[in-house]
This record gives structure tokens, C-alpha cells and sequence, in this order.
């Protein structure tokens, strides 16, 4: 997993906000008042605007880098040609205590989420049902199911904390392996909670050889 943050976030972040909320009040699948909306994936072939190219090359580039670090000892030696390939980009509206169960991404090697818009810490904390966990996206690890009933000592204390939350700030990229549980805690807030999601697949331009074969 890995954390960015995007260095123009305060000039593109009020322009997206205000786009997206247009852009939820226009689609008539929305009801009004709702406190959760998820827009359609497809938000690359609908949205025109120059804010919009920037996040799209930072989360570009967030994955390019973020990716190869991740496989450094894998990829086979030499210059390799990287084809990265955002095959859904979606953004989410929440608040009134609304959340986005644990779940899974499809179709793909790499997700993350953006930031875009969410209260400052220090107020989410003044809800104190939820206090800091207040808007958190929650990591699950891949060991927390094999803790029912597991044996417990000093010899696996690693295992023992099977969740991550990540307390994020407008502004901010989390990217993580698309095979990882996760959900978007209840959030209630002064603002919308409002982030983009993706999906990511990563080809090399000559096949995606690893071990001296190719994926399928
Ligand atoms: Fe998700």
C-alpha cells in the first residue's frame, strides 16, 4: 500500500467538488437527499476539464511509481516497456452516517481511492459516535479470517492486528492491491465526504511474462 499527495489539491479539489455534486443532482438514477451516491465508471469519457487531467496523471503516475516498487524483486531484469491502463474510474458522494460496506475490486491488479473532499480531523472528531474513525477507510489483511479461534502468543503478535484505517485528508491517494478487503466508515460531516475510485491493470508492451511464461 502506499499514501500520496497530490501538491495542487487545494485549486483542483473546489472545482471538482462542484462538479461532482452538479453531476449527482443531474442523474436521474439520484434520489435527492440520499446520503450515498456512486456515479458510473466511466467518468474518463465524461469529464473535460483541466483540474480533472491533473488528478488523472497523478494517480498515473502514483501507480507507475507505486507499482514497480512493489514488484522491484519480481519484474524480470532490463528496461520494460509499462502499459498502465485505468479501466474504471468512479467518484462517491456520502455523509449523514452513511458507509460503503467491506468489499473487493474486480478486473483489475491496483485500486485507490482519492480524497477530494472531507472535513478537517479535528471537526469529524467532534461526532463522538464515530470520533477519529469518523469518514476512515478500513484495511482488512489478509490473515484477519485466520485469527477465529487461532492460537495467540508471543510468537504471532503479528497477526493480531489484522485492520488498517487510514484517517485520510482532502488531498490525499491511497493505492492498494485490488485484492484487499475494504470499507468506507460511516461519515457524518459539515461537508460531503466526497473521493474517486479506481481500477488499474499494468501490461508489459511484450506480453505479461514473469516466470518465462505469459499470463493469460
Ligand atoms: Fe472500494
Amino acid at each position: 500500500m502506499a499514501v500520496h499527495r497530490l501538491a495542487q489539491a487545494a485549486e483542483v479539489n473546489d472545482v471538482l467538488a462542484r462538479v461532482f455534486t452538479v453531476m449527482r443532482a443531474t442523474d436521474p438514477g439520484y434520489q435527492a437527499g440520499s446520503s450515498f451516491y456512486a456515479s458510473s465508471d466511466d467518468l474518463l469519457g465524461r469529464v473535460d476539464l483541466p483540474e480533472f487531467q491533473v488528478l488523472v496523471q497523478f494517480i498515473a503516475q502514483s501507480l507507475q511509481s507505486t507499482i514497480k516498487e512493489a514488484n522491484h524483486s519480481v519484474w524480470p531484469q532490463g528496461r520494460h516497456a509499462m502499459q498502465l491502463e485505468l479501466v474504471g474510474l468512479w467518484f462517491q458522494i456520502q455523509n449523514g452516517a452513511a458507509f460503503h460496506d467491506i468489499h473487493t475490486h474486480g478486473n483489475c491488479s491496483w485500486s485507490g481511492v482519492y480524497y477530494v473532499q472531507i472535513d478537517p480531523l479535528e471537526q469529524r472528531r467532534q461526532h463522538p459516535e464515530f470520533a477519529a474513525l469518523n469518514g476512515a477507510t478500513r484495511f482488512y489483511s489478509p490473515m484477519f479470517p485466520l485469527l477465529g479461534g487461532a492460537h495467540m502468543d508471543m510468537g504471532n503478535a503479528f497477526m493480531q492486528q489484522a485492520t488498517l484505517d487510514v484517517t485520510p485528508s482532502a488531498g490525499e491517494l491511497v493505492l492498494f492491491p485490488a485484492f484487499l478487503p475494504h470499507k468506507a466508515l460511516p461519515y457524518s460531516g459539515a461537508q460531503d465526504r466526497i473521493v474517486v475510485s479506481f481500477n488499474a491493470q499494468l501490461h508489459a508492451s511484450g506480453g505479461d511474462k514473469v516466470f518465462g511464461y505469459a499470463a493469460a
